[in-house]
């Protein structure tokens, strides 16, 4: 009798652990394969994708807007639109650059020896897509690696304060 009492208790026992467990253990498993992947998705996103969703950004800017004057091998146009490939203006001080293409430029430049004067409007609103587009340009057409490429730390000190007078005529 001793025996069958221990039996049936070890079986209460059992069953006991194996609900408590099999539950548990199924949810916490369900819990896992569900963290893992999610956990792995996030981490190459935020490393890896941030930089690659900020060059698909850049690029479909480039292509939307300043491929019209920059042109698609961003060699400009002698005389009317400067270079952005190799420009020793914009690699210079690629910030300013961030600042023009959000503010819009008019004034005097020598690019890789060439003097320009016409004015840009301002092509973008925010820094995001203002950063996006140079990375982009530099990444692309300058030969930059992702670690020369410009943080939005870099930009913090560029303010947003487009020209006011683009379509006006200059006298
Ligand atoms: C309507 C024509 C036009 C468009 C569109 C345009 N630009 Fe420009 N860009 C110019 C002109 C003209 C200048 C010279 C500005 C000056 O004389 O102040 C210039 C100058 C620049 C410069 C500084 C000079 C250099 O070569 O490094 C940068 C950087 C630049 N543009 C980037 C861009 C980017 C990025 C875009 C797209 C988001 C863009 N531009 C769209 C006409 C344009």
């Amino acid at each position: 009798m001793k025996k069958i009492n221990f039996l049936s208790a070890l079986m209460v026992v059992t069953m006991f652990i194996l609900t408590a467990c099999g539950g548990g253990s199924g949810t916490s498993e369900s819990a896992a394969t569900q963290d893992e992947p999610k956990q792995e998705e996030q981490a190459k996103p935020d490393a890896k994708t941030g930089l690659e969703a900020q060059m698909d950004l850049g690029e479909k800017i480039y292509t939307d807007k300043c491929v019209v004057c920059h042109q698609a091998d961003a060699k400009g146009l002698k005389g009317a639109f400067p270079p952005l490939a190799n420009s020793d203006y914009l690699l210079a001080d690629p910030v300013r650059g961030v600042a023009q293409v959000l503010n819009g430029s008019n004034e005097e430049m020598i690019v890789n020896g060439e003097k320009y004067h016409a004015p840009m409007t301002p092509q973008v609103q925010t820094k995001e897509e203002a950063v996006a587009v140079i990375n982009y340009v530099l990444k692309h057409f300058n030969g930059y690696t992702d670690d020369q490429l410009l943080s939005m730390d870099d930009v913090k000190d560029v303010e947003i304060n487009p020209m006011q007078t683009p379509q006006q005529p200059q006298q």
